[in-house]
């Protein structure tokens, strides 16, 4: 296509002409805010590596759950801090495990609000690995898939609307599918952790979810940064075995990466603005280097540009807060 070039420049934009002409708008709708859940004890510890994040007791929790209901947010992850870990990640499936109990809870209280849950093994064994161990000391991929199976139909039985695998064994979610099928549970999406890259960015979570490895690291079953065109693959075999959301993370070293799912699979696709790049914005904020406001909009605004249709983030909150303070910033004095 040509363009004209009798004319060439820039437009002078007013602040209505921007808004007429924008590509890209994030609404509350599209953005998931994650906490983490402890068992015991009553209110909320706050995570030192993640400011405004908390470790949240069940009572506690639901006070805040009716708060941002009422700022308008939607949907929610959870992981679930359990008191105990063993070799088998036990507490991950057990009935009144922390999540099943919470998501029970939740439920109850708030049947409109959209439940999902993390299904992995690291934050409930005692290695913290995100699957289960072979007698020789190596993930047991397979039988860490009916570990996984057996976790997500339990989430499912108790309320979970959306499940969401991010332990990274190969056929996972094909395992949870059938599982959740078998179970009586065929209408119950999968979010699927798909290109889930090994990166440092998940280092305050693992500050707060203690889930650190005992030993070694998750390079074994997390892509390597470098990678791109294995993302794809990644992602496609995730739709393949029966993915209904599939996630790129984190999201802002890996924006091109969610461009390309986003061109190359016409399918719902999620971005997790992880731990690490909460963290940081905070702490620049913090120290008055940076304006956090618009720095988040402008962040989460890049991550919907870069074709994310949904944004796990833990800035959710804020941003809701933010809006409702001021929902239309232009809002101006009536002349008459
Ligand atoms: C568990 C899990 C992790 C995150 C989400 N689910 C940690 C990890 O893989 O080490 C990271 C989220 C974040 O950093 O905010 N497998």
């Amino acid at each position: 296509m040509k363009y004209p070039s009798y004319r060439p420049r820039r437009m002078r934009r007013s602040e209505g002409l921007r808004k007429l002409l924008r590509e890209t708008e994030f609404s509350l709708s599209s953005l998931i805010m994650p906490y983490f859940v402890k068992e015991e004890g009553r209110g909320k510890d706050p995570i030192e590596a993640m400011p405004g994040q908390f470790r949240w007791s069940p009572d506690s929790l639901l006070e805040e759950l009716e708060e941002i209901q009422e700022l308008g947010l939607g949907s929610i992850l959870l992981f679930g801090l359990p008191q105990e870990k063993d070799e088998v990640a036990s507490q991950a499936f057990a009935q009144k495990g922390v999540i099943q109990e919470i998501v029970r809870l939740i439920k109850k209280n708030f049947p409109e609000l959209i439940v999902i849950t993390d299904v992995c093994l690291c934050g409930y064994t005692v290695h913290g690995h995100c699957g289960i161990l072979s007698d020789q000391g190596e993930i047991d991929n397979d039988a860490s898939l009916k570990i996984l199976q057996r976790v997500a139909v339990s989430h499912a039985e108790a309320g979970a609307d959306i499940v969401a695998p991010s332990d990274m064994m190969d056929g996972r979610v094909r395992a949870i599918r059938d599982a959740l099928d078998a179970a009586g549970f065929k209408s119950t999406p999968i979010l699927s952790y798909a290109a889930k890259y090994a990166s440092s960015f998940y280092g305050p979570f693992r500050e707060a979810a203690h889930s650190s490895p005992l030993f070694g690291d998750r390079k074994s079953y997390q892509m390597d940064p470098a990678n791109r065109e294995e993302a794809m693959r990644e992602i496609q075999m995730d739709i393949e075995e029966g993915a209904d959301i599939v996630m790129v993370k984190p999201a802002l070293a890996y924006l091109d990466v969610i461009r390309d799912a986003k061109q190359k699979f016409q399918f719902p696709l999620a971005a997790y603005n992880v731990s690490g790049e909460y963290s940081m914005i905070k702490a620049a904020a913090q120290a008055g280097w940076l304006d956090e406001k618009k720095v988040v909009f402008e962040i989460l605004t890049a991550i919907r540009r870069a074709g994310a249709q949904l944004v796990l983030t833990y800035h959710a909150k804020e941003v809701s807060q933010w809006l409702k303070e001021a929902p239309n910033s232009s809002a101006r004095n009536l002349k008459v």
